[in-house]
């Protein structure tokens, strides 16, 4: 039984966050020629309208999405993201908002390939009907944390591991650890980004601790932070954990979370940690 549903949180700081540097990331492995596979283990259904009930309960996309939507000054490294946002909305309004699977078809190249995982049954559907026309896409319905065993290693040799489950049970920290130790055994090469709620400390460094262990593979380690007054009751600090990120990727991540900050929040209550873990 499922209770999580994303679109409660689509568009909101965590997912614009995450969105800017999931872009980021497949463009980078798209430098070479290459073909890549884009490998989506938490997929949720690809596009989130924000005039529906769920989305307007809390109106979080108005934290997030609504603070950058429309922005007319920005750095390059943004762009890919707002262009996808754009092109997902008519005109000037914020109706529509972009899932992970929606950012990486916007980018795929003709080489390269997706794989969706959703497990919600009712979520995999709508996944399926928006992604029935698009090329060279699978859409499964697994447990996610089982992907890194049955897709990996795959036929390109390069990919993104996308795992951005909803953390809504018991141990998922623990199962995302054991998923990317099983990924890493069978494609230790392949870029893995976790995105997690920040909680506290000793549960992110345990993470951190279990993934570095696993064959020392280089990680950074971003967050961002905003003021927990604007988000009474809500998370407010969510991070981005990157095994084998792509070469100075922390300076994209510089530019872009300084860039969210200033538009998320004025007020200076606000930071960015961005560190390689050693
Ligand atoms: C945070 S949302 C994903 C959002 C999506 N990645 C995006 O960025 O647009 C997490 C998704 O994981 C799904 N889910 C929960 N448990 C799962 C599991 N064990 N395996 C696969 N999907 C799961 C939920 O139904 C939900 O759609």
């Amino acid at each position: 039984m499922f209770a999580y549903r994303h679109h409660f949180h689509a568009g909101n700081f965590a997912d614009v966050f995450k969105h800017a540097l999931l872009s980021q990331l497949i463009l980078s492995l798209q430098r070479k020629d290459r073909p890549i596979v884009y490998v989506d283990t938490h997929a949720g259904i690809g596009h989130y309208d924000l005039t529906h009930p769920w989305a307007i309960k809390n109106k979080e996309f108005a934290q997030g999405a609504g603070r950058i939507f429309g922005s007319t000054e920005y750095p390059p490294e943004i762009s890919p993201y707002l262009e996808i946002l754009n092109s997902d909305n008519v005109g000037s309004y914020l109706l529509r908002y972009p899932g992970s699977p929606v950012i990486a078809r916007h980018l795929l190249r003709q080489q390269d390939r997706l794989v969706l995982n959703e497990f919600n049954a009712s979520d995999v559907r709508q996944l399926k009907l928006v992604s029935q026309d698009w090329p060279r896409t699978e859409v499964r319905s697994e447990d996610g944390f089982r992907l890194t065993k049955s897709v990996l290693p795959p036929k390109e040799r390069r990919g993104l591991i996308f795992m951005d489950p909803s953390y809504d049970r018991p141990a998922e920290f623990e199962r995302v650890a054991s998923a990317i130790e099983m990924g890493l055994k069978k494609f230790a090469t392949g870029v893995y980004a976790i995105w997690y709620p920040v909680m506290n400390e000793s549960v992110t460094w345990e993470l951190i601790q279990r993934v570095k262990r696993f064959g020392s593979k280089p990680v950074l380690r971003s967050e961002i932070y905003l003021p927990k007054v604007l988000f009474p009751g809500l998370m407010n600090a969510c991070g981005l954990l990157i095994v084998n990120p792509p070469y100075q990727f922390e300076s994209v991540v510089d530019v872009i979370g300084r860039w969210l900050l200033g538009r998320f929040d004025s007020s200076g209550d606000c930071r960015l940690l961005n560190q390689m873990i050693d």
